[in-house]
């Protein structure tokens, strides 16, 4: 196929980024340039089209201003040793003795394989909440899998080991998403709904969560009509992932507890009652946690507000960064995560705030297993 070269503008136009955005994703290694005699940047005009085809799922680099809004709109202050009050909110809660809210948490990482979770026992889980690998995302987890059929029998033997560890009437969560890997398209959201429903969970609902657009993780495929504005060209970019919330069985309602109380004012103002819920993703920061697929600590933060009490423990079978676990020790929740990679350990310790100052002064414990 014929190819064009480009100069930055064109380039930075084509993928629908900024110019000192392409310097970064050049820098990066995600698209290449070469130089003319007289020194100036050419990008080829197929390569780029084919970074475009292949990149859903991953991260075009953002300017320094977009870091900025991500710290500044982070749920609380990243202190653990500051009272527990500032992660309850208390003011907005029903009155609870002091004690009771800061009741110790028990947290058990383990290294190994969450398609066995022989540690646990049956219906002893309350909640769990995850986020699979995004099958062979580019660059993320590019080859990680074998085949699609080796990511779908991940699934299935996930989903029958939630089912078996969870206890009855409780809610699993899966964040996950359609994803588009060399030019196809894997409908993901369906296979795994359909694949929980057959493990024999109810299919409770399913939320989208809406990125916003400047906060993209993706390149712009958009961009391709803009240099051919004709039909066929569109390639819209995705700024949502799926939530999806199973359930085993049927709850017992009826239980009330003060501390676990859902602050209606939280809920109202930041539209959780709606089945889309806008929620900033985490880009890796340099400096900071640099990992990643890890999702916002808002993600878990709602569904254990909304599914599970003070004092439960809740289940993350693919813990990456550490997220659910770190989200679960603030709400005053007992946590249990399973990961493979080991190389972990350090960013998750940092996460939990295994080596901040007072973290588990309130007596909260931690146990790492390492069966990988
Ligand atoms: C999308 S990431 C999870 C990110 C996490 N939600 C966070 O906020 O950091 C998926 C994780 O699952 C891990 N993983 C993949 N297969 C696994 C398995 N069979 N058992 C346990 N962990 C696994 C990967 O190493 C990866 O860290």
């Amino acid at each position: 196929m014929k190819d064009n070269l480009l100069n930055t503008r064109k380039a930075a136009n084509l993928l629908g980024v900024s110019i000192s955005t392409i310097y970064r994703m050049e820098k990066q290694g995600l698209v290449k340039s070469f130089k003319t005699p007289g020194g100036q940047r050419r990008f080829s005009e197929n390569e780029l089209k084919e970074y475009l085809e292949k990149s859903e799922g991953i991260v075009a680099p953002q300017t320094p201003a977009f870091y900025k809004f991500q710290t500044k709109t982070s749920l609380w202050k990243e202190e653990p040793s500051a009272p527990v009050a500032v992660i309850e909110r208390p003011t907005r809660l029903a009155p609870a003795k002091r004690e009771e809210v800061s009741a110790p948490t028990f947290h058990k990482i383990i290294f190994g394989d969450c398609r066995n979770m022989k540690e646990l026992k049956d219906n002893s889980v309350h909640l769990m909440v995850t986020s699979p690998p995004y099958f062979n995302a580019p660059f993320d987890y590019s080859g990680f899998f074998k085949s699609y059929d080796e990511f779908l029998s991940l699934i299935k033997d996930f989903a029958k080991e939630t089912f078996r560890v969870l206890a009855e009437g409780r809610i699993a969560c899966v964040n996950c998403d359609d994803m588009l890997v060399n030019g196809e398209k894997y409908p993901i959201v369906a296979d795994v709904t359909r694949i929980f429903v057959d493990t024999g969970f109810r299919y409770r609902d399913k939320i989208i969560w809406r990125k916003p657009e400047g906060y993209i993780r993706i390149s712009r495929r958009s961009g391709v009509i803009l240099q051919h504005p004709y039909p066929m060209y569109f390639y819209p970019d995705n700024i949502q992932e799926s939530i999806l919330i199973f359930q085993k069985g049927k709850y017992k309602y009826g239980k009330s507890d003060e501390k676990s109380k859902i602050d209606v004012f939280e809920y109202q103002k930041n539209k959780w009652y709606l089945s889309v819920w806008d929620m900033t993703n985490r880009l890796p920061l340099k400096g900071q946690e640099n990992y990643p697929a890890a999702f916002p600590d808002e993600l878990p933060y709602r569904l254990i507000k909304l599914f599970s009490y003070v004092g439960e423990t809740v289940l993350d079978p693919f813990l990456g960064s550490g997220t659910t676990s770190a989200v679960a020790r603030k709400l005053r929740r007992n946590s249990i995560g399973y990961e493979i990679d080991k190389s972990l350990l350090e960013i998750i310790k940092k996460k939990i705030g295994f080596y901040q100052k007072d973290l588990f002064g309130q007596e909260d414990t931690i146990e790492f297993i390492n069966r990988v």
